[in-house]
């Protein structure tokens, strides 16, 4: 066999290149160019992914499915034809496999309402881990009091890696589904989520893979990692807001209620009975976000072209040499040291509010996260109620960083640390 071939880092030129496509990394703020690490949050759009929204409204938009006029035909082709895009980023077997959504969270809502709770009896258990953000939390506590269930939690280490034997155990003949973050948000652990599925597939159990903090930094194979529901959001990996997908192996999709109910979602409707759709439109009740699936296809696009592992390495470099960099850095502690990390360090400083140093980092042009990264168990799994999180995309840079690390020193001046 071949041995593969390292993906090589990309040079600083490259990179130049890359962030010459995103307009908004031109802007100055408080009178300094921006540094823009809170790609966790949201990331920026490529001039290719405003284009193509732009586009939709200026020569196609029309309401899909609905007419018989030119202008709905091409919404519907391109509304359609992104969806195929979509299977295709993520190797989908069917383009019928991808479900649109308004982001992960809805993704996540959709499958607990309309898989799992029909699905599961008092003293069922769903299993979650200690890292998850809220939106991988919070809808199966709602199933929970809805059904009886019970929501049972793998704890992490204190690098912020998953307890695998608790996981192996903790998988039990009650567990109804493993839902699971493939990166988590807060401490930018990358869980081995291939091994994992395989482990929970074993003992007949489908898992949910969060893939909203992954999705923009590695490629992600549905099909390889065999996992039965798969969701992200657009804005995360370059596309529009309010748009996002459910990825879901067809047989469990067809074997689905739909959630909501609406226009389009429906085969015939009388005052008797209503025949629903078929997949996936069964599950995209009313007008879409037309625009922000043309446009996500368009991110996809860009992202494709680029290639996620190259986008990958470079992430994983600024990541070393910011982590690097912050470990010098007296008073100043690193929540979050797993062996596999995606491009995400989040750290806390004595005696300054997390808050504090965000404010500050702004004043210096440098956008961070400061706050709970909505994963409140995980703040509390360290003691911290807050911590500092930079977040790297493809377009960042070494000098970023160290915009970074000189915006620390000024923390530190100003606390007297
Ligand atoms: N979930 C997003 C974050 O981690 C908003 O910042």
């Amino acid at each position: 066999m071949k041995p593969v071939e390292p993906v090589r880092i990309p040079d600083e030129e490259t990179v130049a290149r890359w962030r010459r496509d995103f307009p908004i990394l031109r802007e100055r703020v408080h009178g300094v160019p921006l540094v823009y690490l809170d790609n966790g949050a949201t990331t920026q759009k490529p001039a290719a992914v405003i284009a193509a929204e732009r586009a939709y409204y200026e020569q196609t938009n029309a309401n899909v499915h609905r007419g018989v006029h030119l202008l709905s035909q091409r919404a519907t082709d391109a509304y359609e034809g992104a969806r195929a895009c979509i299977a295709r980023f993520v190797h989908a077997a069917r383009a019928e496999e991808i479900v649109y959504v308004r982001g992960t969270t809805e993704a996540i809502n959709l499958v607990a309402q309309s898989y799992v709770r029909p699905r599961i009896q008092p003293g069922d258990e769903i299993l979650v881990s200690a890292m998850e953000h809220h939106s991988n939390i919070v809808p199966w506590q709602m199933v929970c009091e809805q059904t009886g269930a019970v929501l049972k939690v793998v704890p992490i280490d204190d690098d912020g890696a998953l307890d695998i034997d608790a996981y192996e155990w903790m998988l039990g003949p009650h567990t109804r589904i493993v839902a699971i973050t493939h990166a988590s948000n807060a401490l930018g652990t990358l869980n081995p989520i291939a091994r994992l599925i395989e482990i929970a597939h074993a003992r007949g159990v489908p898992v949910l893979v969060d893939g909203a903090q992954a999705i923009a930094h590695l490629p992600v194979d549905v099909a390889a990692l065999d996992c039965d529901f798969y969701a992200f959001s657009g804005h995360k990996v370059y596309g529009p807001t309010g748009i996002g997908v459910l990825y879901a192996k067809a047989g469990l999709l067809e074997a689905m209620p739909p959630w909501q109910g609406g226009g389009d979602m429906i085969r015939s409707v009388t005052f008797e009975k209503t025949e629903y759709n078929a997949i996936p439109w069964r599950f995209e009740a009313g007008t879409p976000n037309i625009a922000g699936a043309v446009a996500l296809a368009a991110a996809l696009d860009y992202a494709s072209a680029i290639g996620l592992e190259v986008a990958g390495a470079h992430e994983a470099d600024l990541l070393a040499y910011a982590t690097d960099a912050l470990h010098a850095i007296p008073h100043l502690r690193m929540i979050g040291t797993a062996k596999e990390k995606v491009g995400i360090v989040s750290f806390v400083m004595e005696h300054a509010h997390a808050h504090d140093i965000g404010t500050i980092l702004d004043q210096c042009g440098v956008a961070v996260r400061t706050g709970h990264h909505c994963a409140m168990p995980v703040m509390a799994r360290y003691g911290v109620p807050a911590t500092v999180r930079a977040s790297f995309a493809l377009y960042n840079t070494r000098a970023e960083v160290d915009a970074l690390v000189e915006g620390l020193a000024r923390v530190q001046e100003m606390f007297a640390l």
